[in-house]
Formats: C-alpha cells, structure tokens, sequence
C-alpha cells in the first residue's frame, strides 16, 4: 500500500482545484522574449530530423575555458559549500579588479564590486537601487529588451529614444537632452549594443554621462560584450565608461567573454560611496544572499594567463566570423548600415525585401532553415525593418547560413 502511495503522479495530488489569486501588476504585465519562439520553432524542426542553421542565439559557442572546467570539478568533492559574503568573494572581487587594471588600465577598489547571478543580476541590482515609482529611464531603441522590464518592474517609466544608424543606434547628447524631463532618474547605455554589436563612440559617451551627472541623474552601463569588441573605428581601443566617469555603474558578466552562460556569474562595478555600496550590499542580501559558490570559486581561474590567452584567442575568432557576416550580407543586397565591433550580432535592414521583420524570419526559418531573431524585442524604432543574426556560430554554419539566404532573397526578389 505505501508504495502504491508513494507511485502516484505528482500532479494528482497537487493539482490546484481553485483559480490563483491575482497576481501583481508587474506579474501580469510583463512582456516575453517574442523572439525566442523562432529559437524554439528551430529546435524542433532539429528534433524532425530537419538541418536548421541557428543563428539567433545570444550566447557564445565556446564554453568556459578548459582551467575553469577543472576548477568547478573540484568544488565537488563533498566539501561543504558555505554562502559567501552578498557582495562576493573577496579573491574573486580582487581578481575582477585586477582585470580591468591589466586590461582597461582602471584602478578600482575591489570593495566597489558586487559579484553578482549573472550580468542580470547585476542589472535587476542597479535598476532596484536607482529607480522609484514614476522615474524617467532613458534608453536607446533598439536596445537589451530585459532593461526595460526591469525598469518596469520597479515602476519607472521607459522612455525610448528612437535611434538610427546615424549614431551607431547609441543616444547621444543631443537626444538625452531632447527626451530629458525632470523626473529623468537614469540613463541605461549597453556598449557594445544587443542587438546591434556597435559601441558608443567614447566622446559621445563622455558627452552624455556628463550630461546625465550634471543633472543629477544615475549612468548605468551595460559592458557585458566590452572585451569581446574590437577596436572604435577611429582604431582606438575600446574603452569602459569608468574611464571617463568614475561615478557611473557598470554591468557586466562572465557569460560571453569568459564564455559562461549557464553558470550564472557576473558583476556590478559601483560608485565609493559608502551609502551606495551598503545599499547594494542590503540589497543583493535581501535579494539573493550570494552568487552560487562554487562558480564563484571556479571563475578565479578565468584570469590565470592560460584563460585569458584562450578567451582572447576566441575573440580574435568572433572577429572573423564577424568578417564572413559582414562580407556575406553585403554580397546578399542586405548590408549592415553600421559594422558591429563588438558582441556577435550583425543588425541588417531587411525593408527592401518588401517584408515585415518578423515575416522575413518566419519565412527565413520555414523556407531557407536559417533562425533569426526579429527586431521587435528589441524597441519599436527597428521592430518591422531590422533583423539581428548572431555569428557565435561556427564559420561552416555561417557560410552555409548565408548561402541559404541569399537563395531566399533572391526568390523574395523574383
Ligand atoms: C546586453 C546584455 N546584457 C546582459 C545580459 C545578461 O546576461 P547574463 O545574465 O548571462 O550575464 C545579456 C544576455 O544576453 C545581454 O545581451
């Protein structure tokens, strides 16, 4: 008899019987990532046997470095698992600040880093600590969709600013002052962008967080695809927005450089001021306690020589596949109107095809097997003319990605 108890389906016993209660407003209305159904139609045309070339993804194909495999293995060897302090491990906050030392040339005291679940977390802390009820948020459309639900969610009202390829779809000086209103609490900035792979020009960007300090407002700063960007095209270095406003608070992760998506890490990189760090020290507590310890220990091994040289040399591949991207689209009549020098994304207008974006990728996928991602996710400035294809895919994909959709425009065009 208690076996029998025990084999029962789960469901039968716990089946809800009533309606839920309301859920919150912020419950209900937030929007879903449209896009991902074309990653999920994709996966099962796979299932069906069906060769689809996924380029819609937003994640790197590399995996953590070998160095960081190893490290998480040995965190499970039965030893206990402690949380570690809200704000990080210490060796990890230090090996952090010491990167952008080495890296971006930046001193930072590492009681300024939060490490944090991801570089979402990272941005849920910022908008939590900076955004109250009926705030202006300003962002650049197109931008990451996730920044405007979470400014959303705290109440905040987004104000989007529509961009162009004019300024590489970044704001500007100009267009902050234009949207500007009194009740204008932050700006949020992604550099390197999703969905368009372009960096802010650095004298735009020193423009607009000076603008924002000077009146008052938060910068925040999305950096998650910084080391994985080539050069400005002036030819000089990409640089943090720390280097030009030290009061600014950066975002960022060790998803895409470090090639660690599912292990959930990241950072947030705060202003020294006493109040501020308690805050986020009170709410990353309140929040989540910590970042997964064992990550955490197992990403110290993301900055030994070996790591860095690997992920540098993934970089180095990123940028030519970017080329094979680049070249492709151009040879298919879809160039992109400003060449990405950073993340994986190529942004390209798809108007002259006579085609909806969203029409274009249902089509893409059903007829020439290719997945993208629409621009509809990503604001409404670019929703029905703009497409994003992702190259953290292997070359072969790509060229075989591009083959089959310049066979699918040219039949648009016949
Ligand atoms: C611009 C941008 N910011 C933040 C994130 C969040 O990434 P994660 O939480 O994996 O660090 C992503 C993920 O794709 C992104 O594209």
């Amino acid at each position: 008899m208690e076996n029998e108890a025990v084999q029962q389906p789960a469901s039968v016993v716990t089946s809800p019987t009533t309606p839920s209660p309301i859920m919150s407003r912020r419950a209900r209305e937030i929007n879903p990532f449209r896009a991902m159904v074309f990653g999920e139609k994709a996966d099962t045309m796979i299932a069906h046997g069906i060769d689809v070339i996924k380029l819609s993804l937003g994640e790197p194909d590399f995996g953590a470095p070998p160095a960081v495999r190893d490290a998480m293995r040995e965190q499970y060897d039965g030893r206990a698992l402690p949380y570690t302090a809200a704000m990080g491990l210490p060796e990890l906050r230090q090996a952090i600040a010491d990167f952008y030392r080495d890296r971006h040339d930046l001193d930072i005291d590492p009681k300024r880093i939060c490490v944090t679940a991801g570089g979402s977390a990272a941005l849920l802390l910022a908008t939590a600590l900076t955004v109250d009820p009926g705030d202006d948020v300003i962002v650049a459309d197109p931008s990451y969709p996730c920044n405007r639900e979470l400014v959303r969610s705290f109440e905040g009202n987004v104000i989007d600013v529509p961009t162009s390829a004019a300024t590489r779809f970044h704001l500007n000086a100009d267009l902050c002052r234009e949207y500007w209103t009194d009740r204008t609490k932050a700006v949020m900035i992604t550099s390197p962008s999703n969905p368009t792979g372009t960096t802010i020009d650095f004298n735009v960007l020193k423009d607009v967080t000076a603008f924002a300090a000077e009146h008052g407002a938060w910068r925040i700063v999305d950096e998650t695809y910084l080391d994985l960007a080539d050069r400005e095209p002036d030819g000089t270095e990409v640089k943090s927005v720390l280097a030009c406003d030290p009061g600014a608070i950066v975002c960022n992760s060790f998803s895409k450089f470090f090639g660690m998506t599912g292990w959930r890490l990241g950072w947030a990189i705060l202003p020294d001021d006493a109040t501020v760090l308690e805050a986020v020290d009170d709410l990353a507590t309140n929040y989540y306690l910590c970042a997964h310890t064992p990550t955490q220990h197992a990403a110290l091994a993301c900055f030994t020589p070996e790591s860095l040289a690997e992920c540098e040399a993934r970089r180095q591949e990123l940028l030519a596949r970017r080329r094979i991207v680049i070249d492709g689209l151009k040879r298919i009549g879809l160039p992109v109107e400003v060449e990405p020098n950073g993340a994986f994304y190529a942004y390209f207008n798809i108007s002259r095809t006579g085609l909806d974006a969203w029409t274009f990728c249902e089509r893409a996928l059903e007829e020439a097997h290719v997945a993208l991602t629409p621009g509809r996710d990503f604001g409404a400035a670019t929703a029905n003319t703009h497409v994003r294809l992702s190259y953290a895919a292997s070359r072969e994909a790509l060229s075989e990605g591009l083959e089959r959709l310049g066979k699918f425009v040219a039949t648009l065009e016949s």
